[in-house]
C-alpha cells in the first residue's frame, strides 16, 4: 500500500507517469468515468481549503466513486479530543483512501501510520502540499513541455508557504533548474530546504528581495500570498502582506513567454488585470489540480 506523504514518495518516473496519465484523462474523460464505481475517497480537512477539497472530491466523483468527509476540524470528533490516530484507524474502516490537511506539520504521516488504506497528505502546516506540486508540474508540463534548463522565479512568503517548499524539492530532481528565491528578509526559505535539498543537490539559486532585477531572467514566475494563518503576530502580517504585487507595468521586462504561476487564493499578489494576460496560468492550475488528483487516486488506489 502506497501513501503520498512527500513529493519524493514519488520517483520521477512516476511522476512522469502520473502526468502522462492526466493528460490522457483530459483527452479521453469518458475512459476513466467508471475506473472507482465501489469506491470511496475521504476528504479529511482540519484546514481551510477551496482547491484542493473540492477538486479532489470532482476528482473522485468524475472516477465514478463516492465522496465522504468533513472539511472543519469542528464538525469532526478532533474537536472532542479524538487523536489524528484514532480517526485514521476509524476512516479506515469507512473509505478506501484518505485526503488529509492538517495544521499541524506531520499529521498526515501519523495518520499513514495508523491506517490500513492509502493517505494523501493534502497539505501539512508550512510543511508540504504535495499535491499542489503534481499541480504544478502537470501546469510546467502542458505550458513549457519540460522540466530541465529553466530559471524559476519564487516570490512572496517562502517561509511558510509549503507549496513552494514541495516544488522545489520535485524540481531539484532535473538538470539546468536556476531558482531565484524572492522574499522580504523575514520570510526567507527555511535552512532546512537550502541545505536539504539546494545545497545537497548544487542547485543553482540567488535570494533577493527585488522581483524587478530578476524578472528579464524569468521562466516561470510562481507568485504566494503571505501565510497569515502561520504568524504569531497581526502586526507582522500587516506589515508583510502587500511585499509584493505584481502588476502590468511590473511585467514590462518579463519574457514573452513567461508562464505567472500561483497556487491560489491570491490575496493581493497578482492584480487582476493579469488574468486576462496569456502569461497568466493560474486558474489553468485549478483545473489541471482535478485531473493530476484523478491519476493520483488511480494510481494510489492501484486501479489500471
Ligand atoms: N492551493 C490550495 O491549496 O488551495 P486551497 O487552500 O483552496 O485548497
Amino acid at each position: 500500500m502506497r501513501n503520498l506523504i512527500n513529493i519524493l514518495d514519488l520517483t520521477t518516473e512516476e511522476i512522469e507517469e502520473l502526468i502522462a496519465v492526466a493528460n490522457d484523462i483530459i483527452a479521453n474523460p469518458a475512459k476513466y468515468s467508471e475506473k472507482c464505481r465501489g469506491k470511496k475517497l475521504a476528504t479529511l480537512f482540519f484546514e481551510p481549503s477551496t482547491r484542493t477539497r473540492l477538486s479532489f472530491e470532482s476528482a473522485m466523483y468524475e472516477l465514478g466513486g463516492n465522496v465522504i468527509g468533513f472539511s472543519a476540524a469542528q464538525n469532526s470528533s478532533a474537536a472532542k479530543g479524538e487523536s489524528v490516530a484514532d480517526t485514521a484507524k476509524t476512516i479506515s474502516c469507512y473509505a478506501d483512501i484518505i485526503a488529509m490537511r492538517h495544521p499541524k506539520e506531520g499529521a498526515p504521516l501519523v495518520a499513514a501510520m495508523n491506517s490500513t488504506i492509502p493517505v494523501i497528505n493534502a497539505g501539512d502546516g508550512g510543511h508540504n502540499h504535495p499535491t499542489q506540486t503534481l499541480t504544478d508540474l502537470l501546469t510546467i508540463n502542458r505550458e513549457k513541455g519540460r522540466f530541465n534548463n529553466l530559471t524559476v522565479g519564487l516570490c512572496g512568503d517562502l517561509k511558510f508557504g509549503r507549496t513552494v517548499h514541495s516544488l522545489i524539492t520535485a524540481l531539484s530532481r532535473y538538470s539546468g533548474i536556476k531558482f531565484v528565491l524572492i522574499s522580504p528578509e523575514e520570510l526567507k526559505l527555511p535552512s532546512y530546504v537550502k541545505k536539504d535539498i539546494l545545497q545537497k543537490n548544487n542547485i543553482e539559486y540567488v535570494q533577493t528581495t527585488s522581483l524587478e532585477e530578476y524578472m528579464p531572467e524569468l521562466d516561470i514566475l510562481y507568485m504566494t500570498r503571505v501565510q497569515r494563518e502561520r504568524f504569531f503576530n497581526e502586526e507582522d502580517y500587516l506589515r508583510l502582506k502587500d511585499s509584493y504585487i505584481l502588476t502590468m507595468d511590473k511585467l514590462a521586462t518579463a519574457k514573452s513567454d513567461l508562464t505567472i504561476m500561483h497556487p491560489l487564493p491570491r490575496v493581493n499578489e497578482i492584480s487582476v488585470d493579469i488574468d486576462n494576460d496569456p502569461r497568466a496560468c493560474y486558474f489553468k492550475q485549478v483545473l489541471y489540480g482535478k485531473f493530476i488528483r484523478m491519476a493520483l487516486i488511480l494510481k494510489l488506489l492501484e486501479v489500471e
